[in-house]
């Protein structure tokens, strides 16, 4: 049996994690990326194919264990490239089992959407032929798949989050701003990592998100300490 090691108390089986939604959440400084490398390290152990939207270029020493191709828009990048290039980057990635860091630092935002628009609806039509597990990782979420609005990118990453399962797509959202995620998304993640909050709007998430009277849900959090969270999957640990 494969198992991710994710701590001393936390186990989860790799089956149990495939085509899954997981989300990380907490304010800014509270560890979501440290816990995102942690889970990451796991999953490439066992050689899962993935790409990871590095939206700060924070990820890039993970190809110091791992071959990973890095991609995008930054001194770190193995590959410089353009929006015209993301379906093929997309491709090579699924269907070689390439895990790619897409590092989009270096691009301005009209850009960033443009090309993960295109990525990812590239990704998720493959997907659909070759059917085997695929994870995607999304730093600051809010920005991508934000609540109410509409967009082309949204539609496409809520698809993956949420309807990836049978193609073997799982996701995991990495957010500072729990309120501000589209909750149709969020309310499906089924692991969560939840870091320390303080705004009252982020801190009702969680109390919605938990099934725990709201006080407790209140101490727990404020007792978190940078890098703990609450983990939530059926059942309570605490980091
Ligand atoms: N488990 C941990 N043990 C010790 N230090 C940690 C742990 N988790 C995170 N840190 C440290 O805390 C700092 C913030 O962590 P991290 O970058 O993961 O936070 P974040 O929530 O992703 O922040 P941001 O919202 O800015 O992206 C880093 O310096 C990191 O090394
Ligand atoms: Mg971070």
């Amino acid at each position: 049996m494969k198992h991710l090691h994710i701590s001393d108390d936390i186990q989860l089986k790799l089956d149990d994690v495939i085509g899954r939604l997981i989300a990380i959440l907490g304010i800014r400084g509270s560890g979501k990326t440290n816990t995102s490398a942690v889970i990451l390290e796991e999953l490439l152990k066992y050689n899962m194919p993935l790409t990871i939207v590095d939206i700060d270029g924070e990820y890039w020493g993970l190809k110091e264990k791992y071959e990973i191709l890095a991609v995008g828009k930054s001194e770190n990048v193995d590959v410089k490239i353009e929006v015209e290039h993301a379906e093929y980057v997309a491709e090579v990635s699924i269907s070689k089992n390439v895990p790619v860091i897409l590092d989009v630092s270096g691009y301005l935002n009209e850009k960033i959407y443009k090309l993960l628009f295109k990525y990812f609806k590239r990704i998720w039509y493959l997907a659909g032929k070759f059917r085997k597990p695929y994870m995607i990782i999304l730093e600051e979420a809010h920005e991508f798949i934000p609540q109410c609005i509409k967009t082309d990118l949204k539609e496409v990453i809520t698809r993956i989050a949420l309807r990836g399962r049978k193609r073997g797509l799982g996701a995991v959202i990495i957010s500072q701003r729990s309120a501000k995620v589209e909750k149709d998304v969020l309310s499906q993640a089924e692991i969560l990592f939840l870091h320390k909050v303080v705004h009252p709007a982020d801190l009702k998430v969680y109390k919605e998100i938990l099934p725990l009277p709201s006080k407790d849900v209140v101490d727990m959090v404020t007792a978190l300490n940078v890098g703990e969270c609450i983990f939530y999957y059926g059942e309570f640990v605490n980091l």
